[in-house]
């Protein structure tokens, strides 16, 4: 079986704007993503994840670019494309206010063609894996916030199709709900070989739950890169030095003067330094200007990068 699924290739979306500049808000970008994978696309606010996603499922016309989805261009044969593909974008249009969760779930598995008979145990199985039983007769629009938002995803999973599309899946929900929608998301990728493109401003999210993160920045694609292996590829670099003294005025001088992604700490009778080193080698150099002033290492210690800082040294192209 062929493992791609979907293909972007030179996507770009421009949107006019009356009178003014028009915003080009995704540039030329392409990426390749195969069945049972979970895809995080990062970026920070109007980097372009929302636009992707709606050129994607066919929401917007791209202004240039093509969409494959298993292998069959989306662009010129939307119908197919769209058979494969569920969607929950941002905001809370994505479900039916007076239509009950049972009802909502119905309606989305029926717009797949499937009828509610043959929906129905795995409506019935939705409903209790989202903790919507209490609910299940209740209209949406009476639901919480966080409810809401699981029914959403709970709906785009109703209609079984194969990819997955999830803008901000976790914006809104509790520490819990985040968590336990996580665990659903992961679990029926497992389980059913979905396929899943999410966006999330929330680090702990795509380090969770995903196997890949495309960072985009002004709609351009800056990293593509397996989510093991973006920690690892700063893991190396960054330590921290605790002193069990003040720096002279001379070391910290050097210091700066030789590292430049030095952070020093001042405490009244200590120091830290943390730093960003870009070979191991240089670990030795900044021992070297401490022990040439005679400063007390206490504990030199590897420092596991945050995702969040990872994020922000690619965004500002560090
Ligand atoms: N319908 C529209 N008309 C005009 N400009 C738009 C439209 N939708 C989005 N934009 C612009 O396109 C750019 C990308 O927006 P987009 O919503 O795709 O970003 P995003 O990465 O989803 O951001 P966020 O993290 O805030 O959700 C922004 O500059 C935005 O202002
Ligand atoms: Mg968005």
């Amino acid at each position: 079986m062929n493992r791609e699924v979907l293909r972007v290739e030179g996507l770009s979306k421009v949107y006019p704007q009356p009178n003014r500049k028009s915003i080009l808000a995704v540039d030329n970008i392409g990426f390749l993503i195969e069945r049972g994978e979970i895809v995080g696309l990062l970026g920070p606010n109007g980097a372009g994840k929302t636009t992707t996603i709606k050129c994607i499922c066919g929401l917007i016309t791209p202004s240039s670019g093509s969409i494959f989805i298993d292998g069959i261009d989306m662009i010129h044969t939307p119908k197919f494309g769209m058979s494969k593909i569920s969607a929950v974008l941002e905001g809370n249009r994505n479900i039916y206010w007076r239509l009950t969760p049972r009802e909502n779930l119905a309606f989305f598995a029926g717009l797949q063609g499937i009828s509610y008979r043959d929906a129905k145990s795995y409506i019935d199985e939705l409903i209790e894996l989202f903790n919507l039983t209490q609910k299940a007769t209740t209209q949406a629009r009476y639901l919480s916030r966080g409810m809401q938002q699981k029914l959403a995803v709970a709906c785009a999973l109703a209609k079984q199709t194969e990819i997955l599309l999830l803008d901000e899946p976790t914006l809104g929900l509790d520490v819990e709900a985040s968590h336990e929608l996580r665990g659903l998301i992961k679990e029926m990728v497992r389980d059913n070989n979905r396929t899943v493109l999410l966006s999330s401003h929330d680090m702990q999210v795509v380090k969770d739950i995903c196997d890949r993160v495309i960072i985009i920045n002004n709609g351009k694609i800056v990293t593509d890169e397996r989510v093991d292996r973006l920690s690892k590829l700063f893991e190396t670099s960054s330590y921290r030095f605790e002193l069990d003294s003040r720096l002279t005025q001379k070391e910290e001088s050097e210091i700066k003067s030789n590292f430049d992604l030095a952070n020093i700490i001042k405490m009244p009778d200590h120091t830290v330094i943390d730093i960003q080193l870009r070979s191991h080698q240089r670990l030795y150099e900044l021992i070297d200007i401490l022990r040439k002033n005679g400063s007390k290492v206490d504990s030199i210690t590897h420092r596991e990068p945050d995702f969040e800082e990872i994020f922000l040294k690619i965004v500002k192209g560090k």
